[in-house]
Formats: structure tokens, sequence, C-alpha cells
């Protein structure tokens, strides 16, 4: 019997999520499906247990349910604990299992798609949402020469700060954006939802040099942080591969396969 898997978000029209799942299925010869599927903003978890109650295996969520899938799991991967969100969830008998793969998606890009070890690198975290708390442990764990945290909001900086400060040996810092000028980073990566809206970060373009990696998390577009790190010589990157590289590690997750991501990341980037 096919296997049957989903993502679920609101909205959930623009997902990638089925092109990519059902690349890896094809390539992996996995007899599963993988749909979309919109839940109303008020009734997640009762969409969760209509899923399992007609066998889902699992499913990807995606905004805004992230946290309300934490609450709804039954039990959790140490990467979900750490960074208070799912985006995985495996139905295992009784059992609702929550992962998070952003993190190891972002990482697997940078280091093994790019190329670039992060450890002794310089880096700067800008955001202290949900996207930047679900991959500060996984950047951490790759002990960086420092990591410093950046935000609009700075006291929001601080307080993930906090939650991470005594769990690591690396030098982990906050600073304000208008404290930035005169540093230099080897990894920026955003992790702010400012491409969403097009705005502009108030970033020094001295904190880019000719060897640095710009990373936007978002995919699918050119924002103006990475028009700004272009202009400055860095090497831009937008959130594709993390896409797809955590679409694999939830994927292997849930088959024990893991799929090989470079003609699936041509595919999507094909269809965009
Ligand atoms: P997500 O789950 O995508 O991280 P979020 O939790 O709403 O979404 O976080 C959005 C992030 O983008 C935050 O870091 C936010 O900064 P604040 O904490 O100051 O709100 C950042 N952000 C959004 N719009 C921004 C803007 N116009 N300028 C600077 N930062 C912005």
């Amino acid at each position: 019997m096919t296997d049957k898997y989903a993502v679920i978000g609101n909205p959930i029209e623009h997902s990638k999520s089925p092109l990519i799942h059902q690349a890896f299925a094809k390539q992996t010869e996995q007899d599963l499906s993988y749909e979309k599927i919109l839940a109303p903003l008020d009734g997640f978890a009762e969409k969760i247990l209509e899923l399992i109650a007609l066998g889902y295996k699992g499913v990807n969520i995606t905004v805004p349910f992230k946290l309300q899938a934490f609450q709804l799991a039954t039990k959790l991967s140490a990467r979900a604990q750490h960074a208070g969100a799912v985006n995985t969830l495996s139905f295992n008998g009784v059992d609702i299992v929550g992962d998070n793969t952003d993190g190891a998606g972002l990482v697997r890009d940078i280091e093994h798609n790019l190329q670039i070890n992060i450890a002794g690198k310089r880096v700067l975290l800008i955001g202290a949402g949900g996207a930047a708390e679900g991959v500060l442990h996984p950047l951490l764990a790759c002990k960086p020469a420092q990591l410093v945290i950046t935000n609009r909001t700075l006291a929001k900086a601080a307080a993930m700060l906090s939650k991470v400060k005594a769990q690591t040996d690396t030098s982990v810092c906050v600073c304000g954006l208008d404290d930035l000028q005169g540093q230099q980073f080897d990894i920026v990566i955003n992790a702010t939802s400012t491409g969403l809206s097009d705005s502009a970060l108030p970033l020094p373009p001295t904190i880019f040099s000719q060897d640095s990696l710009a990373y936007d998390m978002m995919y699918g577009r050119e924002t103006p942080f990475m028009r700004l790190a272009r202009s400055h010589g860095a090497q831009v990157v937008d959130g594709l591969g993390m896409l797809v590289e955590q679409a694999a590690e939830a994927f292997y997750g849930w088959r024990g396969v893991r799929p090989m991501t470079p003609a699936v990341m041509l595919t999507i980037k094909e269809s965009t």
C-alpha cells in the first residue's frame, strides 16, 4: 500500500515540498504519496488527528504551525527541543514524534553543497524569530570561531542568546544592527522575514568582504539583503538549498533512505 505524507500550512499553495518529496520518492524508488494540505488557522490539531485517522505516516509543518506542532508532539527529538519548534511529524503507533530538520538543512547546504566549513569562521546571524531560533543550535554545533546574533529588536536576540549561552563553549554574543559598523564576517545569514516585504535591513556594507558568504534563508527571489551583499562582492546564496536539504533530512527520518539532492535542487530552480 502507498504510504501517505503531506505538508501542512496556511497558506500552502506556494509550497515546493510536494515537488521535492515526489522527486525524492521517484529517485529512491519509495512507494509514497506527498501532497499539500491547507489547515484552518484555528484547526491545526484537528487536521493532524484527522490525517492520523486516515493512515498518514507523517507530515511536514510550515508557517504558521511549527509551534503548535511542537506542542502537539508526544515525543520530541533533541534538535526539535533546541529549536522550540517542529517542522516534521512522524506518526508511529500512538506516538506523534516531532523533529526539526531546518538547522541540519542549512548546515548541510553550507558545508556540503557550498563546501564552506563553518568551524573557525566568524558568523553573523540576523534575526531572532522562529527561523533564527531553529538554526542557532545547529550552527553553534559546527564550532564557529564566533557567532554574533543581531536583530531589530535586540531584546529578542538577547533572549535567544540566554537560552544557548550555558550550553555552548563557542563565543556567542548579541550586537545591535547599529553596532555592526567596522565588523566583518565570513558568513552572514539572513533569518529575518524582511525579504517577504522587500524591506532593506540597515546593515553596514563593511560586514561583507570578497570572501564572505551571504546566505538568505528565503528562496525564490532576490532580496534587498542579497542585492546589498552582492554589490559588496560577497558570494550570495538563497535558501533553496536549505529547503531541499531540510526535506532530505525529513525524508531520511521517515524512510531510512537519504536522497541525492543536487538534481532535485535543479528541478526546483527550473520550476520557479
Ligand atoms: P520567522 O518565523 O520567519 O522567523 P518571526 O518569528 O515573525 O518569523 O520573525 C521575523 C524576524 O524578522 C524577526 O527577527 C524580526 O525582527 P523583530 O524581532 O525586530 O520583529 C525580523 N524582521 C521582520 N521585518 C523586519 C524589518 N522590516 N526590519 C528588520 N527586521 C525585521
